[in-house]
């Protein structure tokens, strides 16, 4: 008998055995149809006699990876995925789960809560639920513990990381792994558990993982120290949860979790976390997609070879990409090769990547001084130093050896790409690709489009970004592009304040109670100040006098200031210390540059000094948008978040006003608004948006 259900799952009978096929690419997310289906599939399998035992699979990549994500904001509809899985286990005859793909959140519960599993070789399984402010809410908290016991469950739901199929079957997880075919493994299973009459095992009723009290209570109390002073909702939740494992019957246990996962699922953190999720994978949606070709790219160019460009080089060869690196002379050449190496060397040193792997990695790249071995490579990437005229001669020189159909882009931070783009013959082929340090690790690429440049060469520019497994971000020409233009504000924001009477100390510890890792002086501190000092200076003849200006950072400078680099900055540094002391030599100096203007310093609140900030970034954003720079308010997030170190949980400055509310944003905008125009007067677009009672999501 074959009869198919729903699309979405399917339900044939072979033999004695009702198989149960997931279908909803293009990860098998368990929404709606799917639980639906499951619990009809289910019944139905109860129902005919002809039937003695089940087998749940999917088809395509991968078991379930998880709750459908896009339905947390709405309304649940029945069955609920709690339920769905109750009813799996309390099916009466045997289910076996045939496991393949990425067996995450929902899906293994689901696994868990069938009676038998078994997985294919390259099965990952995990419970990534923490990292979208979630914990397993339908059933994982109360089932996992019964079979691992509590420190293992704890490691996995509170990291979120995948492990394989062979540890979490010697885990007690899994019960068989093959390295056959999965489907055909399962049957197999499944026909022996009915050979051999074992029935059903229902993981509740399990007690394996609950042996040893002395050592799950002692998991719990170790967990609780380990996130001792954070902030976040979900990890805390998880312990509470797998705490009622051991102490509550599961009935009780169970509700435990469901009141747990309804607090997580409707805080402002979760909201946050499940936007950044989304708003990651929305980025890679431009519109040149729709017409752009991409472009084959196997060979780079890699001009310059310090910080960034050896960073960048790294970056290439971890995509498997083939590299010449060009520099200006054989000693920086050399150098720029030699950064390159050490990063795999500290890679093999921490067993990150094996002497092979390097060795492979490193066959890949070549050095030249010589733009004529760039004349094969489909792209070529310059990071020289960030100097209009030494750019536009490299891109001069690139234009007149480059093949045609090679790209042509540059990293640089600030200068018009327009312009730059111009300069040669072939401004259809440029773009900017814009990397942030250490390139090699940071997950961001803003990808910066000039007028000319044809939608072929966007669309290979995400398709270069996810090659190196970064996310790529659609970005106007403006000066500093989406990212680097926030931070000017909000720099100016801290810079003010400090002005106004806070200390840079203060500043600093209220943006790493927000959430950022280092705050605003200490991030000028680690970069160096005279970066920014050279180019206030090349801007100084340019300079609005009506903007205001803050003098303390050009005396700091005057006085060899430049940060962690020279031992001093905003803080002091003892030697080979990267841990800064409060200076009151530079509270003075501040005091000075204050009293020089006439200005009466004032007490900052915390919250004042947060709001403030992120206000100012959040009315930029706006006008990123309003400029059309920036394509949508959740790209700005996500530069934020994976570019400046803006706290995930939180969601970015655009997901941020939102949260507050446009109404308040502007209303805050407007107090703050009494001096310092330009980053404070509320960007007019608020106005309908707020009118129709919308937030920036509207926009996305
Ligand atoms: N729900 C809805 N859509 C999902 C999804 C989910 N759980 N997981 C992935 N998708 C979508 C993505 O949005 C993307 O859609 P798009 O093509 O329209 O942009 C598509 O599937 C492919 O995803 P990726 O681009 O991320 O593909 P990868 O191959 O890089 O990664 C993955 C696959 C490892 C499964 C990754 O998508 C992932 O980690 N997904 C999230 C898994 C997760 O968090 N599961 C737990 C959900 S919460 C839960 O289960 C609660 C329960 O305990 C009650
Ligand atoms: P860097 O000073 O470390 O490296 C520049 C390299 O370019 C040097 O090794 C130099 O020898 C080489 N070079 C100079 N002229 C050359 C030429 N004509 N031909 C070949 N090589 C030449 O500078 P860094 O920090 O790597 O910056 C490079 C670019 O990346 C700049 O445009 C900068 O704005 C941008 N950038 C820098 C970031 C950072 O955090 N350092 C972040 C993002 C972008």
């Amino acid at each position: 008998m074959n009869l198919i259900m729903d699309d979405s799952v399917k339900y044939h009978v072979q033999d004695d055995i009702a198989v149960i096929t997931i279908n909803n690419p293009p990860v098998n997310a368990l929404g709606h149809a799917v639980r639906a289906g499951l619990v009809a599939a289910i019944e139905r399998a109860e129902a005919d006699n002809a039937v003695a035992g089940v087998l749940i699979h999917a088809q395509g990549r991968t078991f379930p990876a998880g709750a459908d994500i896009k339905e947390f904001d709405k309304p649940l509809l029945d069955p609920s995925l709690p339920a769905v899985c109750d009813r799996i286990e309390a099916c009466t005859k045997p289910v076996i789960a045939a496991l393949h793909g990425t067996v995450l959140g929902g899906g293994f519960e689901v696994a868990l809560a069938s009676h038998y599993r078994i997985a294919a070789a390259q099965a990952k399984i995990g419970f990534p639920e923490v990292n979208l402010g979630l914990l397993p809410g339908a059933g994982g908290t109360q089932r996992a513990p019964r079979l691992c016991g509590a420190a293992f469950a704890l490691g996995l739901m509170l990291s979120g990381k995948q492990i394989g199929a062979f540890f979490a079957k010697k885990r007690g997880l899994i019960d068989e792994v093959t390295k056959g075919n999965i489907l055909d493994a399962g049957l197999a299973m499944a026909r022996d558990v009915i050979a051999k009459g074992t029935g059903v095992r229902r993981t509740l009723e399990r007690r394996d993982g609950l042996k040893d009290p002395i050592a799950n209570q002692s998991a719990i109390k170790d967990a609780r120290s380990g996130i001792e002073g954070s902030v976040l909702l979900a990890p805390a939740k998880i312990i509470d949860c797998v705490e009622a494992s051991l102490l509550l019957p599961d009935e009780a246990g169970k509700i435990f979790e469901s009141i747990a996962f309804e607090d997580c699922l409707a805080s402002d953190q979760s909201v946050a976390l499940r936007h950044v999720f989304i708003s990651e994978r929305m980025a890679a949606n431009v519109p040149e997609l729709a017409t752009g070709k991409v472009r084959n790219i196997s060979s780079v160019g890699v001009i310059g070879g310090g910080t960034m460009g050896a960073g960048i080089a790294v970056s290439l060869l971890d995509g498997d990409l083939d590299v010449v690196m060009l520099e200006r002379d054989a000693a920086s050449l050399e150098a720029g090769l030699g950064r390159v190496v050490a990063v795999f060397e500290r890679s093999v040193v921490k067993k990150r990547i094996t002497e092979e792997d390097k060795n492979r990695k490193l066959a890949r790249l070549a050095g030249t001084l010589n733009m004529s071995d760039l004349a094969g490579v489909d792209l070529a990437i310059e990071a020289v130093i960030e100097d209009r005229a030494i750019k536009e001669e490299v891109f001069a020189q690139l234009d007149a050896v480059l093949k045609s159909g090679a790209i042509l882009a540059t990293n640089t931070s600030y200068l018009d790409i327009d312009e730059l783009a111009s300069s040669i013959s072939r401004p259809q082929d440029v773009v900017g690709l814009h990397f942030f340090s250490p390139a090699n690790i940071m997950k961001l690429l803003e990808i910066v489009v000039p007028d000319a440049t044809s939608d072929d060469v966007v669309a290979s520019g995400f398709a270069l970004a996810k090659r190196l497994g970064k996310i790529g971000v659609r970005v106007g020409v403006t000066d500093g592009f989406i990212g680097n233009r926030i931070l000017k504000v909000y720099r100016l924001a801290a810079e003010y304040m400090v002005e106004d009477g806070a200390s840079p100390y203060q500043v600093d510890r209220a943006m790493r109670g927000y959430g950022f890792g280092l705050g605003p002086f200490q991030v000028y501190d680690l970069a160096g100040l005279d970066i920014a000092w050279a180019q206030r200076k090349r801007h100084a003849a340019t300079r609005d006098p009506d903007i205001r200006y803050t003098e303390f950072g050009d005396k700091m400078c005057e006085a060899g200031w430049f940060g962690q680099k020279v031992g001093r900055g905003f803080y002091h540094y003892e030697a080979g210390s990267r841990q800064g002391k409060e200076d009151q030599a530079v509270l003075d100096l501040i005091a000075d540059a204050r009293g020089a203007k006439g200005i009466k310093p004032r007490r900052f609140g915390d919250a004042e000094i947060q709001r403030r900030c992120v206000s100012a970034m959040a009315n930029e954003g706006a006008k990123l948008l309003a400029q059309g720079i920036a394509l949508r308010p959740s790209d700005i997030d996500v530069v934020m978040i994976h570019g400046y170190g803006f706290p995930r949980w939180r969601g970015g400055p655009m997901q941020v006003a939102d949260q507050v509310g446009l109404m308040q944003l502007r209303s805050d905008l407007r107090r703050f608004d009494t001096a310092d125009t330009q980053i404070w007067h509320p960007v007019e677009m608020l106005d309908p948006l707020i009118l129709n009672g919308q937030g920036f999501g509207a926009l996305n």
